[in-house]
C-alpha cells in the first residue's frame, strides 16, 4: 500500500470538513482506481479515522485520531514557514535533543519536532519536565533568525506572547505570563518555554524553542509534587481541548509574532508581553544562584531583562532567576 497516498487522502478528507467526496473524484485526483481508494479508506479506518459513506455522494470524515503527526497538523495549517517541515515521533527522550540534531544537519528555518510522549523532557535550570503521553503538546521549533546571539532571550518572550494568544483563541481562558517564560492560569503553571541556542563566530545558527503545554491532564495525571503548582487547559476550562487545533494556533501566532519582532524590533512585543504579565507592578522575590532579592518588578528592558527595585531604591537587572510572588 502506498502510504503517501493514504496520508494525502486523509489530508483531502480533513480539508473537505465533513463534506462527502465521491470515490470517482478521489480516484481521478490521485490517479488510481476506485478500488484502490477504497483500500486506502480501509487503511485510514484501521488507523483510527472515522469515515462514513453516503450512496452516490461519497466518503466523509466524522473524526480523526488524536495524534500530532504531520498529516493531522498539516491539514488546515496556514503558515508560510512554521511547521512546513514537521518531524513527528510517537515517543522520545526530549524533542529538544532531536531538534538540536536536525538543526546541525541543516533542517530548514521553521522546522518543528512533535511527540506524544517524552521520557526525559527537560526544563529550565536542568529541571525535569513531566510530559505524559498524549496529554500535552511537547514541541520544539527550530528558527534561524538573522540576529545577534544577545537577542536570543527576547525570542522566549515573543514565544510566551504567542502561546498566550493561542490559548486564549482556542479555549477562551485568560492566561498570564510570569517572567521570563511561565504561562500561568489562575496562578498555576500550564506551560513552560525553554530556548536554547546554536551559535558560532558567524552568529546564531539555530534557536531551538521548546514549548511544553499541559493540555488534557487531569490533576491525578501530574506527579504529586506538581499537583499544587501545575495545571492543564482541560482542568481550567472543564473541557477536553483539541490538541491539533492548538498546535496550529500556536504555530500561526508564533509566525506572526516572530515576523513582527524581526521586522519591527521588540517595542510592540514588549507592550504585548507586559499586558499579559502577572509579574510587573508586583512585589516579587527573585531567587538567583548566589542571592535572593525582594522588590517591585517595574518592567522589562528592551532585552527582556527584569527590572527589580529593592527597598533601598536600587534598580537591579535580573537576567535569570526563579520568581516567587
Ligand atoms: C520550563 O522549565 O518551564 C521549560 C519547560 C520546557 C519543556 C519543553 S517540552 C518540549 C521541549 N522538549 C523538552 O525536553 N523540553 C521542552
Amino acid at each position: 500500500m502506498n502510504t503517501a497516498i493514504t496520508n494525502k487522502l486523509a489530508e483531502r478528507l480533513i480539508k473537505a470538513q465533513g463534506e462527502p467526496v465521491s470515490g470517482q473524484q478521489l480516484a481521478d485526483e490521485f490517479g488510481v482506481s476506485r478500488t484502490a481508494i477504497w483500500k486506502h479508506i480501509k487503511e485510514l479506518a484501521e488507523q483510527g479515522y472515522g469515515i462514513e459513506s453516503i450512496k452516490k455522494k461519497g466518503y466523509y470524515l466524522t473524526s480523526a485520531p488524536d495524534t500530532l503527526d504531520a498529516t493531522a497538523i498539516g491539514a488546515g495549517l496556514h503558515t508560510k514557514k512554521l511547521g512546513q517541515t514537521i518531524h513527528y515521533v510517537e515517543s522520545c527522550p526530549s524533542t529538544q535533543i532531536i531538534a538540536h540534531q536536525l538543526a546541525q544537519e541543516g533542517t530548514p528555518d521553521g522546522t518543528i519536532v512533535l511527540t506524544e510522549e517524552q521520557t526525559a523532557g527537560r526544563g529550565r535550570l536542568a529541571r525535569k519536565w513531566d510530559s505524559a503521553a498524549k496529554k500535552g503538546i511537547w514541541m520544539s521549533v527550530v528558527l534561524r533568525p538573522d540576529v545577534v546571539p544577545q537577542k536570543a532571550p527576547q525570542f522566549t518572550l515573543v514565544a510566551a506572547v504567542a502561546v498566550v494568544r493561542a490559548i486564549e483563541e482556542v479555549t477562551g481562558l485568560k492566561p498570564e505570563i510570569k517572567w521570563p517564560n511561565d504561562i500561568l492560569i489562575k496562578g498555576k503553571k500550564s506551560t513552560g518555554i525553554l530556548t536554547e541556542l546554536q551559535s558560532d563566530a558567524d552568529g546564531i545558527q539555530a534557536l531551538i524553542i521548546g514549548i511544553g503545554l499541559n493540555v488534557n491532564q487531569s490533576l491525578q495525571d501530574f506527579p504529586e509534587e506538581l499537583q499544587d503548582i501545575a495545571t492543564s487547559l482541560s482542568i481550567e476550562s472543564g473541557k477536553l481541548v483539541n490538541r491539533q487545533e492548538l498546535v496550529r494556533a500556536l504555530l500561526s501566532h508564533l509566525e506572526i509574532y516572530t515576523d513582527l519582532y524581526i521586522e519591527t524590533g521588540f517595542g510592540m512585543l514588549k507592550i504585548l508581553w507586559e499586558s499579559y504579565s502577572s509579574t510587573i507592578g508586583k512585589t516579587v522575590r527573585a531567587r538567583m544562584a548566589k542571592e535572593t532579592l525582594t522588590g517591585i518588578a517595574e518592567g522589562i528592558t528592551e532585552d527582556g531583562v527584569l527590572q527589580l527595585r529593592t527597598a533601598d531604591g536600587k534598580l537591579h537587572g535580573i537576567y535569570s532567576a526563579d520568581i516567587e510572588m
